[in-house]
């Protein structure tokens, strides 16, 4: 038998991915290579729900793909692409949202969320079938695992339901029921600010935030500013220490040093001497990583060519299934 089929992306929403997008995906999808058929996408038809300018979308769009490449996606294990390059996403998505309640897609609760910020008039159709697109992106590609966070986990549930729906409308086997594929070993990260609410782009200030193509001076002054507490120890406590707890799981998820062999190095040493060397070590990741995200910007036709590859090998996969579901549904 094959290898389990895996299907993930992110949108293409920033300039950068952070620090947290990195160690608690990206880094999970280049091991997941290793024993499962994976596909990775750019989403940016899901970052059409947000408005973005068409330029700075463009360019997101390949600054986000030249960052799963840069953190090891491997074009030649993994089929990577960009979301719009496959017809077919737009296509299921009309077919789900003509099995999708609306009543079930208004109790979600990143819509009801997101919209209830933007209001009636900011707040478009698109965001409101968000997850039914999701959905589509999911089911194309006969994905067997999806790799989510918290908060994704009720989207993956209406995937699940819509799947379920399909089989007993046309037939068992119609599609793959798919399920979260649930690790352990993800390290969360929080705002170097505010270290009790996670590191995302949306935080609060900058300088909470480790961005992946950041100059790395700039990188280290937010590390050695980070907010930690009036103790002295270093000890991992996320309840007690958050601030303290975050930098040693950043420190650890970067060196592959357990917490408590970084907890005995710092025994009796002042947190300065834990920033200083933290900021060294996040600086030798991110010197590297940016010449390879450099490097592939810097050569728009190797980007393009892995993109045209992978959008190939996508499509192929893809339109087998929505033919056999237009089919289904009569068309
Ligand atoms: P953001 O919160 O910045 O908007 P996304 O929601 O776009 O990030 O998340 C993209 C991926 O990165 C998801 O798989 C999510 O679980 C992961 N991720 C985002 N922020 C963090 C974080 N602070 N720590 C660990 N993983 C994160
Ligand atoms: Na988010």
């Amino acid at each position: 038998t094959s290898a389990a089929r895996i299907f993930s992306g992110m949108q293409p929403t920033s300039d950068s991915l952070h620090l947290g997008n990195h160690l608690g995906a990206l880094t999970q999808w280049v091991a997941l290579q290793d024993d499962h058929d994976a596909i990775y996408c750019v989403v940016d038809l899901h970052a059409l729900t947000v408005a973005p300018d068409p330029a700075v979308l463009r360019d997101r769009t390949r600054r986000t793909a030249a960052q799963y490449l840069a953190a090891g996606v491997d074009p030649q294990r993994s089929i990577l692409f960009v979301q719009s390059h496959v017809s077919a996403h737009a296509e299921l998505a009309w077919l789900l949202n003509c099995i999708t309640g609306f009543g079930e897609a208004g109790r979600m609760t990143q819509f009801k969320d997101k919209s209830l910020k933007l209001g009636a008039e900011g707040t478009t159709v698109g965001l409101f079938t968000y997850p039914v697109l999701m959905a589509a992106d999911i089911l194309l590609y006969d994905t067997d695992l999806v790799p989510v966070g918290e908060d994704q986990r009720q989207h993956l549930e209406l995937t699940r339901d819509l799947a379920q729906r399909l089989n007993s409308r046309f037939g068992a086997g119609t599609v793959v029921v798919p399920d979260a594929h649930i690790v352990k070993a993800t390290a969360k990260i929080f705002d170097l600010q505010e270290p009790t609410a996670k590191m995302s782009k949306s935080a609060a200030s900058p300088n909470g935030l480790i961005e992946l193509l950041d100059d790395p001076k700039v990188v280290a002054r937010r590390i050695r500013s980070a907010v930690t507490d009036t103790e002295r120890e270093i000890r991992y406590d996320p309840v007690a220490k958050p601030g303290v707890s975050n930098l040693l799981t950043i420190y650890s998820a970067l060196t592959d040093r357990s917490l408590p062999s970084l907890e005995a190095e710092y025994d009796g040493r002042g947190y300065g001497d834990l920033k200083k060397d933290l900021a060294e070590v996040v600086v030798a990741f991110l010197t590297p990583f940016q010449e390879r995200v450099h490097g592939y910007l810097d050569d728009p036709a190797t980007l393009d060519a892995v993109l045209s590859d992978g959008a190939e090998r996508a499509e192929a996969l893809a339109q087998d299934t929505l033919a056999r579901l237009y089919d289904r549904f009569g068309l």
